[in-house]
């Protein structure tokens, strides 16, 4: 029987590969729900929506559309946005409008309704806290901040981008700090989550650690 699986860590662990490839191996639908959090900070700052302004980014989010595809790609407004939000600005600016309760109401509740059902494999901050509670499966991985900014550099390189290693470094650092300080929801690992440390695991082996802990492999 299907089950859904609440992925949450702090940025660049790794999460969404590992969701990605879980969900594939498993047949499970992937949602990324920082993707969410990024189009919203993309949006804004393309279309001059004030990011400080939570009232003005919720009024924009209930006239805007989110599309995750289940092939990875990402649809906003029915424009393919999957390598644009992905950029060292754009991430700083989905930490700034996530700190917004209404805003973190809005996409939680579209979260919400896209995982009704089993077979789900989401990833973010507070899966297993807020949006998934009753999730069967609950991990929180973690990383170092250096061994996170390596793989940033080496992703952020292999599709061509600028980058610099002390500058993610420090950036990921900042979003850490962000990300855990904010008031609403933040980012915590659930009480009934397993904590895997993949500072020096392969992608191969998170997955065969998350795979052993499914409770149709126990
Ligand atoms: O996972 P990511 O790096 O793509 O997430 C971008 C930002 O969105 C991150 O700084 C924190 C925020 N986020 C969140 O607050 N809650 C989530 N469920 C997912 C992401």
């Amino acid at each position: 029987m299907a089950i859904n699986i609440a992925l949450d860590g702090p940025s660049a662990a790794g999460k969404s590969t590992i969701a990605k490839r879980l969900a594939k191996k498993l047949n499970y639908v992937h949602l990324d729900t920082g993707a969410m959090y990024r189009c919203v900070a993309y949006k804004a700052i393309n279309t001059g929506v004030d990011i400080a302004s939570e009232t003005d980014l919720c009024k924009m989010i209930v006239s805007t559309e989110i599309e995750l595809k289940n092939d990875g790609s990402i649809l906003l407004d029915g424009k393919i946005v999957t390598n644009e939000i992905r950029t060292d600005a754009i991430s700083m600016g989905a930490s700034n409008v996530s700190a917004f309760k209404e805003v973190r109401a809005l996409l939680v509740a579209q979260q919400q309704k896209m995982a009704r059902n089993k077979g789900y494999i989401m990833d973010g901050r507070d899966i297993g806290t807020v949006v998934l509670p009753d999730a069967e499966l609950k991990v929180f991985m973690t990383a170092s901040a250096e061994a996170r900014a390596q793989r940033r550099y080496k992703e952020n390189l292999s599709k061509g981008f600028d980058s610099d290693l002390n500058q993610i470094i420090e950036e990921i650092k900042a979003r850490d700090w962000q990300d855990t300080h904010r008031q609403h929801s933040p980012l915590k690992k659930a009480d009934d989550a397993v904590v895997l440390d993949t500072s020096d695991m392969n992608i191969d082996e998170v997955v065969a650690a998350i795979e052993a802990l499914l409770p149709m492999n126990k």
